[in-house]
Parts: structure tokens; C-alpha cells; sequence
């Protein structure tokens, strides 16, 4: 371990797991802890410094672990507690720190809180939200917001997919049962957690409509609900102190690593969440850069530079103001890659250099930096060419869209190709010349592209102009020239 645990993670260098898709273990075709555990000297020569799992736990997979049946184990796909053990030790043995996905917004609607609060009668239920007439809010997934319960005769809120109820923040007891989460994973020896979904666990009080959208011109109808309702549930005013509530009891001090998905929350209201020396978070994550995408006069994709570095400056200016650093990534498991969405990433040249620029433009900033899986190989988004490939439900309100207006199975799975989810959570590539990149012994779960297999990690190892070794270098640099810093 490093020799000071204080603030260590100002300059981290954060690589997320996916883990699903990263390396298998014990051939079953599922990325597992065992196959993270085995990889791990991959990880520390590229030079990362940290590891953040996306959710490990039990979970019926509706949205891929983000809908958590228990929190207090490792998914059974996924390895052991014991493995878990393993995977911290020897990450640690190599001065990597972990961090781990806690999905503190919902639960899954086959966690046993949810089963047991569904009861109009049950003491507990007050953990989640019931209605006797739902409001007209849109669910983020699409759909409404409000799902029918037979057993609790009431309807539930779900911002997310009708599979994961939101948990009632308000209810103090939530709170305190989260934070037991927290310190239980603490004691196990993680570094500290990404909050999934932090903006949205503050409602608006008394969850009220949000209305229909402005019409264009008065002539045109009104749609019917339910209605986007972002500004009835995002950044609200009194998030922090619920946030901080569940903070005081979660065991976590300012020297773990914490990062908080920030949809929502503006620069300027960053300074109480992260100002030193006692702000909520290490750092926010925020979602500014997903919009720069621009395209070149001939129709090419390319980024917005000029609102590329107001973003960041801006950022880097707030953080600064109060004493610390902000955390800058490109890519994560709900995002294009950069190379699809701001580049020409059909021709292996083009490609190649613009990974390279993308890489010094994120590595060269100061603060916290945070890497995707893949993202080191300079890969594009899969092509996803037959709908065995399509596996997120977050995409399926917009695949009914599509196909209501009469778009091809070929259109939409070329439009799922550039923008869904499931085009960057394929299997890794390790190694062109072995079955399945590489990945898994046996079948993998879902197929990986073939178009990954020039670029995979142990051809690139091999060449020392690719682009993992320019990631290497980078971050080598970084941790060289405190300027940089
Ligand atoms: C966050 C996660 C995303 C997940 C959603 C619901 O945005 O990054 O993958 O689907 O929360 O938990
Ligand atoms: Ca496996």
C-alpha cells in the first residue's frame, strides 16, 4: 500500500470493471472475480492505480447488477466472498485500491426489503414509494415512473426499470440500513464506492406532477402522460443533508475514495459536495462531456473542442475554489466509446490517432482520472449485427419506438450499434489467437466482436506504437511530473 492513505486519491488513475465482460475464470462463459484476480498484473504494468467494480452482488440482471437482490454478497456467477477476499488482497499486494459500485437510489423488486415492505400493513413499508394514483412521472427507462403491486394493491415508484423499486430516502431507516452496507463492505478493506445514481434520491416533497412538456405552437395537441419529469427528482434542494445523514453512519472518512454519479448537478453547486476538508464526496461524477459531439462539415463525428475545455476548466476552476481537484472520464458502461462517438472509427488509422489524442486530452488533466475497459485498446463500439447481441432493457422503449416507425431489424440494430449500451459491454479482447479473444474457455455469454480481435491487449503489449502503450506512458508521466498534477 502507498505510505500516506490521506486524500491518495487526489491524481488517481481509476480503471472500471465491467466485470461480466472482462475476463472469465472458470470458463462458464461470465467474467468472474477470479479471471479480475488473474489479470491483475495486466492492470498494474499499464499503471492504474485503482479499480472500480460496476455491482458485484446477487441481482436478477434486469439492468445487469444494478438491480440488487442482496447486498451483502458477491453474485454467485461472479465467485465468492472468499474470491472477493483473494481479489483484494492481491490487488492491494500491488498497491491497486478497489472501490465498489453501491446502488444506493433502488433495490431489485426480488430484494427481500421489498418483499417484506410490500404489505400495506408491513412496519417497513415506508422504504419504498407507494400510491394509491400514480402521478404522471416518466420513468428515466422509459414508460411511467409507477408500477402496479398485487400484493400492496398500490402502485410503486421506479425511476429506473419497473424491476427496481426506489428506496424512500426520507425514511430514516433506509438510511441507516445502506450505511450498514457500506460498513460492511469497509471492514472487508475496499477503498471506497462510486454512488450510483447519487442526484436522484432526493424527490421533490410530495412527489408532485411534472406537467406536460411546452408545446411547440399552442395548435399542436398536448402529448399524453406520463411526462419527463427531471426537475421533480434531479439535484433537489435537500439531497445533501440525506446524503450526509446516511454518510455520518456509513464508517466512510474523507481517505476513502468516493465518487458520486452527478446527472444534474451544476459546477457551481459542487463546492458543499466536495470542498476540503469536509465535503460529502472525493468527486462528482458529471455528465457535461456526454453532449460535445459535433459533426465535421463532410457529416464525420468529432468533438466540440472549445466546449471540451470549458467543460473541464470549469470544473478544474470549482474544484480549485475549494481546495481540491475534480475527476474527468470519457468512457464508462453507459457510454459510447470515444472513438464512435467522436471520431472516424472505421478506418484503423483514423482510429488509432484520434484514441491517441482523446488519451493526452483525458491523462493530461489534473485531478482524478477514470478509464472503461477497452478504452486503453482504442476500441470502437461493437457492431451488433443479430438481436442474440441485444441484452439492455434500458434500450427497449426506444427499440418499440423504432420499430412502431417502421424502421428494419438492420436500422435499428446499426442505431444500437452507435448510441446502446450493449455495444461497449462485450468481451474484452485479450488475445487475437485464441478462441474467443481470449476471454473465456468456453462459450462466452455474449459474443465479442470480431472486429476487437486486431486490437487486443497481447497484440498491442506486443507494439510499442499502440495505443495501450501510449495510455502506459501517459500514465506514467503523470505520476512523474507533479506539474502535471
Ligand atoms: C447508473 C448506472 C447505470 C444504471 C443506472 C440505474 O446510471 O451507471 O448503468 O443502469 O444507474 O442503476
Ligand atoms: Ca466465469
Amino acid at each position: 500500500m502507498h505510505a500516506s492513505p490521506t486524500r491518495w486519491w487526489r491524481e488517481a488513475v481509476v480503471y472500471t470493471v465491467w466485470l461480466r465482460s472482462f475476463a472469465d475464470g472458470n470458463g462458464d462463459g461470465i467474467g468472474d472475480l477470479p479471471g479480475l484476480t488473474a489479470r491483475l498484473d495486466a492492470l498494474s504494468w499499464l499503471g492504474v492505480d485503482t479499480l472500480w467494480l460496476t455491482p458485484i452482488h446477487p441481482s436478477p440482471n434486469a439492468d445487469f447488477g444494478y438491480d440488487v437482490r442482496d447486498y451483502l454478497t458477491v453474485a454467485p456467477e461472479f465467485g465468492t466472498l472468499a474470491d472477493f477476499d483473494a481479489l483484494l488482497t492481491e490487488a492491494h499486494r500491488r498497491g491497486i485500491r478497489v472501490v465498489l459500485d453501491l446502488v444506493i437510489n433502488h433495490t431489485s423488486c426480488h430484494h427481500p426489503w421489498f418483499e417484506a415492505a410490500a404489505p400495506r400493513t408491513s412496519p417497513s413499508h415506508d422504504w419504498y414509494y407507494w400510491r394509491d394514483q400514480p402521478n404522471d412521472w416518466a420513468a428515466i427507462f422509459g414508460g411511467p415512473a409507477w408500477a402496479w403491486h398485487e400484493t400492496a394493491k398500490q402502485y410503486y415508484l421506479h425511476l429506473f426499470l419497473p424491476e427496481q423499486p426506489d428506496l424512500n430516502w426520507e425514511n430514516p431507516a433506509v438510511r441507516a440500513a445502506l450505511a450498514e452496507v457500506a460498513r460492511f463492505w469497509l471492514d472487508r478493506g475496499v477503498d471506497g464506492f462510486r454512488f450510483d445514481a447519487l442526484t436522484v434520491l432526493k424527490k421533490a416533497p410530495g412527489l408532485p406532477d411534472a406537467g406536460p412538456p411546452a408545446q411547440p405552437s399552442p395548435a399542436t395537441a398536448a402529448p399524453a402522460p406520463p411526462y419527463p419529469a427531471w426537475d421533480r427528482f434531479l439535484a433537489q434542494p435537500g439531497l445533501d443533508v440525506l446524503f450526509a445523514d446516511f454518510l455520518a453512519q456509513s464508517g466512510l472518512t474523507r481517505d476513502h475514495l468516493t465518487l458520486g454519479e452527478a446527472n444534474g448537478l451544476p459546477a457551481e453547486r459542487a463546492d458543499a459536495w466536495i470542498a476540503e476538508p469536509n465535503g460529502l464526496v472525493s468527486a462528482l461524477l458529471h455528465f457535461e462531456l456526454w453532449h460535445i459531439a459535433t459533426r465535421r462539415p463532410n457529416g464525420a463525428p468529432t468533438i466540440d473542442t472549445r466546449r471540451f475545455s470549458e467543460v473541464c476548466v470549469r470544473w478544474w476552476q470549482s474544484a480549485r475554489a475549494v481546495g481540491t481537484l475534480p475527476a474527468t472520464y470519457l468512457e464508462n458502461h453507459d457510454l459510447p466509446r470515444v472513438v464512435t462517438a467522436w471520431a472516424d472509427d472505421g478506418d484503423p488509422v483514423a482510429r488509432r490517432r484520434a484514441a491517441k489524442a482523446f488519451a493526452a486530452a483525458l491523462l493530461l488533466q489534473a485531478g482524478i482520472i477514470l478509464l472503461y475497459q477497452g478504452q486503453e485498446l482504442g476500441l470502437p463500439n461493437a457492431r451488433l449485427t443479430s438481436w442474440v447481441q441485444v441484452h439492455d432493457r434500458a434500450s427497449a422503449a426506444s427499440i418499440a419506438a423504432w420499430r412502431a416507425a417502421g424502421w428494419s431489424d438492420e436500422q435499428i440494430l446499426a442505431e444500437l450499434s452507435r448510441t446502446g449500451r450493449d455495444a461497449v459491454r462485450t468481451p474484452y479482447p485479450w488475445n487475437a489467437h485464441l478462441p474467443h479473444g481470449g476471454f473465456t474457455r468456453g462459450t462466452p455469454w455474449t459474443p465479442l466482436d470480431p472486429n476487437h480481435l486486431p486490437l487486443a491487449w497481447q497484440q498491442q503489449y506486443d507494439d510499442p506504437e499502440s495505443v495501450l502503450h501510449w495510455y502506459r506512458t501517459l500514465i506514467a508521466r503523470r505520476r512523474q511530473r507533479a506539474a502535471l498534477l
